[in-house]
């Protein structure tokens, strides 16, 4: 099946469509960058560009930064409390007219990871974190996914440990490898005295230079860094579950599709264009 699989981050939108017999992207990915905290206009609007720019009818695959329960968004990390409680799926099929299934992003990188990447065949234990602008986590065993683990939220001195450990934190402070490495060992303590997992796939931006870093990190289940690195999210956007049901019919697409030109109008697209810098990545 060919999916276009999105994911989106907090500071940029990126996609590709996906072969999802294979996991592999069949095109460059594009991405766009957006402001921090992105309205929902403009995130809808980010949205139907990239599948405007391949040209796609079919279904779209989406990985948020959130909590998403049938469609619908709940908490979030690091996109604004102005996306809490939003249909997140009707949002983004009314965008593109596409079928759009949504799911959390860090649950589609382990998807991807499990299915394709270094979590292939394993039945044990599996975590999965994803390190970025927060932390995303993904929890299996027996191949199969608990549903909406958070557990960048766990509480450390008064705030999510996401704020002290994440990748943005090395960047934000200007630590070294080393330097943020001791952080994200805390933070692996604190996970294995809770979940004992077998194995930890390190994912995110980050795990692209795991040859800087990985060598630092202290813990007694085996770790090794995602396979499919940054692409995890895209790819696993595209394994959402497309045989469920609640998909829009066609006439709420067209409805839907109306409204959003309503919008678009409002605040055309080449305007938009101009505003974000987009390049393939
Ligand atoms: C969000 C998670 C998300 C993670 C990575 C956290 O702030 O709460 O839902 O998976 O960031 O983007």
């Amino acid at each position: 099946m060919k999916v276009l699989g999105i994911d989106i981050g907090g500071s940029a939108f990126k996609g590709a469509p996906v072969d999802t017999e294979v996991g592999k992207l069949l095109n460059e990915r594009l991405r766009i960058e957006t402001q921090p905290f992105c309205q929902l206009k403009d995130g809808a609007a980010a949205v139907h560009y990239i599948a405007k720019h391949f040209k796609w009818k079919g279904p779209i695959g989406i990985g948020f930064p959130g909590v998403i329960r049938k469609g619908h968004i709940g908490a979030v990390g690091n996109l604004g409390d102005h996306w809490v409680g939003q249909n997140g799926q009707a949002l983004f099929s009314e965008a593109t007219g596409c079928k759009v299934r949504l799911i959390n992003d860090a649950a589609a990188a382990g998807r991807a990871e499990m299915a394709f990447g270094a979590g292939r065949g394993r039945k044990d234990a599996v975590l999965m974190l994803t390190f970025g602008t927060g932390i995303g986590s993904s929890l299996f065993f027996g191949g199969v996914q608990y549903p909406r683990a958070e557990f960048g939220h766990i509480s450390w001195e008064g705030k999510a440990i996401e704020r002290f450990a994440a990748a943005v934190v090395k960047t934000d402070k200007n630590l070294t490898w080393k330097q943020w490495a001791v952080r994200v060992n805390i933070y692996l303590k604190i996970m294995e005295r809770l979940l004992s997992p077998d194995l930890i796939i390190v994912g995110g931006g980050v795990s692209k230079k795991s040859d800087k870093w990985l060598r630092y990190l202290k813990a007694d289940a085996e770790v090794v860094p995602a396979k499919l690195h940054n692409d995890a999210g895209i790819i696993g956007s595209a394994l959402a579950d497309w045989t469920a049901s609640g998909i829009s019919s066609a006439r709420h697409l067209i409805a839907g599709r109306e409204r959003f030109r309503k919008i678009i109008r409002l605040f055309p697209l080449r305007r938009q264009a101009n505003l974000w810098s987009h390049k393939q990545a």
